[in-house]
């Protein structure tokens, strides 16, 4: 199946250079505020993948969560979020990045966000391998009481296989459904939590004993438990919608 424009750099890089209106895909921070309000400090350390110019990390930020990084492989966005809040939200830090390969040091947040980007990621070529790289590398870098969170107007059926597909990732998934303020439509919030806090605080000879076990009971061949049908999957992929 042809990748659509969502899925290639180049057509998000055309269109911040030509279209510079701030624009918030699916949901705003007033959506997601109880949840993020529920699992977040001002200490927190988030990382928000393909910020685009959403509006998302001004809203944070107003709301006291200021330790933000912002990703996204268009320059010319990351530019002009720059310029847009260097005065205004000066601690916001905005860097162009790949979220499947990072340049970050492991464990370094405590929140990752996706909006749109794994949507725009599955749209592209190498759709799966290329969710299996950024899944790998999300988990990389948040601490081991991380969260990922992902908002998706993809259903579970389509976006369970991918958060899921390796045990290394090392979080439960749970979904929860958004709406939009004065909207009908339906999104999907998918939380992937690595382990609790008082899971983490476990003494260290008692984990390990439980990782061996663990590893011995679920070592599988290489490649069991990829999502099968390549295909036929993307087929059912819909692009992000506007
Ligand atoms: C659907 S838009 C979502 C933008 C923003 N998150 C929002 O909610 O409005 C997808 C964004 O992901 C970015 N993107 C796509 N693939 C990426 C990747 N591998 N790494 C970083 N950013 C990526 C695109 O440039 C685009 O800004």
């Amino acid at each position: 199946m042809a990748a659509s424009g969502y899925g290639k750099a180049e057509y998000w890089e055309e269109r911040y250079k030509t279209d510079k209106e701030r624009f918030d895909f699916y949901v705003d921070y007033t959506s997601l505020q109880p949840f993020l309000n529920s699992i977040l400090n001002e200490e927190s350390k988030i990382l928000y993948i393909g910020c685009g110019n959403s509006l998302l990390p001004d809203q944070l930020y107003d709301a006291g969560f200021k330790n933000l990084t912002c990703i996204d492989t268009s320059s010319t966005v990351i530019e002009d979020m720059q310029t847009e809040n260097s005065t205004s939200r000066p601690e916001i830090k905005y860097q162009v990045e790949n979220a499947l390969s990072m340049s970050f040091d492991s464990n370094m947040f405590d929140l990752v966000i996706d909006k749109g980007t794994c949507d725009a990621v599955l749209c592209g070529d190498k759709a799966f391998k290329n969710m299996r790289l950024l899944c790998s590398e999300v988990s990389r870098v948040l601490t081991e009481t991380g969260c990922f969170i992902s908002v998706s107007h993809s259903d579970e059926k389509y976006r369970r296989l991918h958060f899921t597909a390796r045990e290394e990732y090392g979080w439960t998934f749970v979904t929860q459904s958004l709406t939009k303020p004065g909207s009908k439509q339906k999104y999907h919030l998918y939380v992937m939590q690595k382990k609790a806090k008082e899971e983490a605080q476990q003494p260290q000879e008692e984990e390990a004993e439980g990782e061996k076990e663990e590893k011995e009971e679920g070592d599988q061949p290489e490649g069991e438990g990829e999502p099968v049908e390549e295909t036929a999957e993307t087929e059912e992929e819909q692009p992000p919608q506007e």
